[in-house]
């Protein structure tokens, strides 16, 4: 008889990435246990040489506890990488991952085991419908949320909580794509979904607030988070369209530069006026360029009505720039110009995506 994947009985592994985790880590261990009590597994604490001694704890467990196993990494940090190494080491046919500060609801295992049987991966999702964040302040949950709609516009990655540290995956899966992942900083499980391309299911759960210990999700950890989105991004050839218009864009600063030095300096205008003018001169040009070049073959519109949109496009642009700033700046304490950095690259997104889908629209040509 030939075995299907349904035959196989399931086989999981868990892997439990540690930094600081000794007063968490035993009651962990206890609740995964109870939480896998008829599915066969083995748990792989990664510790990577915790301070706290959190190895210490779980090298004494596995004196009395065979399902428990623990790598010690000596010479390295980092989470993704911890997770890679237990992935490596693990025996199982489904590799699982779990946080060790009991903020991950482990009840829900057995039903992400369950939907393996249908999807290569089951994640733990904060974000449809039945789970949640808690008592997450609030620029915790726009921070996560902005994260989320940045991987979907960039990296067309459709799950609602692509940043979870809970999830199951098929070992198949993992190794045909464990050479492409880039095992830096906190995200792995956005590489597994970018790389794998595989379908993904999502399964409920409420986000615990943490008891003991501290979280290691520091506001670095959304720098890498950024770099990590954007060096993925990298790997696909970049649409022909929006580097025509970044080119633009960029010819437009300059040409806003050369009219505002003409304007300030040699006619003697105020700057504030000087700068308006010399700004609506460059989306003038900007718009006959991108109108000739960039978005030729789609002036399915009149003239006057493209440049009207296109218009609009640019003053909602500085109104969304103008938020974010206040936004960033006032609410989450970001610097003001990482803050005007981060909103003049959301605002070419932005305004890019409103020139392509609105102003210069796809009109399909008639039958
Ligand atoms: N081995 C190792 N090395 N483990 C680490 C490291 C590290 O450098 N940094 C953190 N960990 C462990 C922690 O001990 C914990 O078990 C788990 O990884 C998650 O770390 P937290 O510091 O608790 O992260 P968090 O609660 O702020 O972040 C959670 O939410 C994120 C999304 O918002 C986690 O679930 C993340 O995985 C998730 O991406
Ligand atoms: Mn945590």
């Amino acid at each position: 008889m030939s075995k299907n994947r349904d035959d196989i009985n399931p086989y999981i592994s868990i892997i439990v990435p540690t930094y600081n985790e000794s007063q968490n880590i035993n009651e962990l261990l206890n609740r995964v246990h109870d939480a896998l009590h008829n599915i066969e597994h083995e748990i792989i604490v990664v510790d990577d040489d915790s301070p706290d001694m959190t190895w210490k704890i779980v090298e004494d467990r596995i004196k009395i506890d065979s399902k428990v196993r623990i790598i010690r990494r000596k010479n390295d940090r980092g989470l993704s990488r911890a997770v890679v190494a237990g992935f490596n080491a693990a025996k199982g046919n489904l590799l699982g991952v779990i946080d060790a500060d009991l903020q991950h609801d482990e009840r829900i295992l057995p039903e992400m085991i369950k939907k393996t049987d249908t999807a290569s991966i089951v994640i733990g999702s904060r974000y449809v419908k039945g789970g949640g964040v808690g008592d997450w302040q609030f620029s915790r949950r726009i921070k996560s949320w902005l994260a989320t709609k940045i991987a979907a516009l960039i990296l067309n990655i459709a799950v609602n909580d692509p940043m979870a540290g809970f999830f199951v995956i098929n070992k198949e899966t993992y190794q045909k794509i464990r050479n492409k992942i880039n095992p830096q900083g906190f995200k792995i499980l956005l590489e597994i979904l970018y790389h794998s391309n595989a379908e993904a299911v999502e399964v409920p759960y409420h986000f615990r607030s943490r008891s003991s210990g501290e979280s290691k999700l520091t506001s670095k950890v959304v720098w890498e988070y950024l770099k990590q989105v954007i060096s993925l991004r990298r790997n696909k050839p970049i649409p022909e369209r929006f580097v025509k218009y970044c080119i633009v864009g960029s010819s437009g600063v300059i040409i806003d530069m050369i009219i505002f030095s003409f304007t300030f300096e040699l006619l003697l205008l105020p700057a504030s006026f000087s700068g308006v003018i010399s700004s609506q001169i460059a989306i003038f040009s900007n718009f006959i360029f991108n109108d000739l070049w960039t978005f030729s073959g789609r002036q399915g519109e009149k003239l006057i009505s493209r440049f009207i949109k296109y218009e609009v496009t640019c003053f909602v642009g500085v109104i969304i720039k103008f938020c974010l700033i206040l936004f960033m700046v006032n609410i989450l304490n970001i610097n003001p110009y990482s803050a005007n950095g981060f909103g003049i690259v959301m605002v070419i997104f932005t305004n890019y995506i409103f020139s392509k889908l609105w102003v210069w629209k796809n009109h399909q040509p008639m039958p």
